[in-house]
């Protein structure tokens, strides 16, 4: 661990993805990470015990002995696992935020991950300042969405489950699907601005904030997409959901 000045504020937070558990010390005032990022793979099977065994070891690591944000790819309401689209089973109205308080010995508050991306896009990113309707999305092995109302978060929208020709939107426009059927940029483009214009539609935002893992090379696909809403990508990409999480730390 670095040595800070004694105002910095600090909080724990960790990014749990489907194949890695990112965890670092954030500096809340800046939203810059204040120590290394380090990353644990995501066990297989991916069940509540064998998480929160990684969750013990990312806060040994670090010597961190206070409070811990968590953001976590599902629905997570007051703590609880309300989905498990990407997730193992196993964890199904499960108190998560218990299972990891009871692991690390302090208070752990989780919540979703493109909710948590979204926050600290708004705090620090490509969303500061910014009122009215926003819309982030992030394109990974999902589609996450997070929505602000004049900077307040309405969480757990679920925006990748949306039903569209046919499809949960999510298994034909996320990242992975583009990987999954071999599509060129200029095809997953036009799957991602069918599914943004949806999205638009429904809910007429005044900004999109793209991130997840296809945000890194937006411009090999943003500019193909047309759409009448203004587009951005997330500035904060590989370190959102880690500094969202701290953001949320109780
Ligand atoms: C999940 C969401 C999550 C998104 C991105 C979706 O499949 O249902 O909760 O935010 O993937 O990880």
């Amino acid at each position: 661990m670095t040595n800070q000045g004694p105002a910095e504020r600090r909080a724990f937070g960790i990014d749990i993805g489907g194949t890695g558990m990112k965890a670092a010390v954030v500096d809340l005032d800046t939203g810059d990470l204040s120590t290394e990022r380090h990353r644990i793979d995501t066990p297989k099977p991916a069940t509540p015990a064998a998480m929160a065994e990684v969750v013990r070891e990312l806060v040994a690591v670090h010597g961190w002995t206070g409070s811990v944000g968590c953001a976590f790819p599902a629905v997570v309401r007051n703590g609880v696992v309300g989905s498990a689209a990407n997730i193992d089973d196993s964890w199904l109205d499960v108190d998560a935020d218990a299972v990891f308080t009871d692991a690390i010995g302090a208070p752990v508050h989780m919540l979703n991950d493109a909710d948590a991306a979204g926050v600290a896009e708004m705090r620090f990113g490509a969303g500061r300042g910014r009122d009215g309707v926003v819309m982030m999305l992030t394109f990974g092995t999902g589609i996450g969405s997070g929505l602000f109302v004049d900077g307040i978060l309405v969480p757990n929208t679920e925006l990748g489950h949306l039903e569209l020709d046919g499809f949960d939107a999510e298994k034909r426009a996320a990242a992975s699907a583009k990987k999954r059927e071999d599509l060129s940029w200029t095809q997953w483009a036009e799957r991602v601005e069918r599914y943004l214009r949806h999205v638009e539609a429904l809910f007429s935002p005044e900004l999109f904030i793209v991130g997840g893992g296809a945000s890194k090379q937006a411009d090999r696909w943003l500019p193909k997409v047309s759409i009448g809403t203004e587009i951005v990508p997330a500035v904060m990409q590989n370190n959102a959901g880690i500094v969202g999480a701290a953001l949320n730390a109780p």
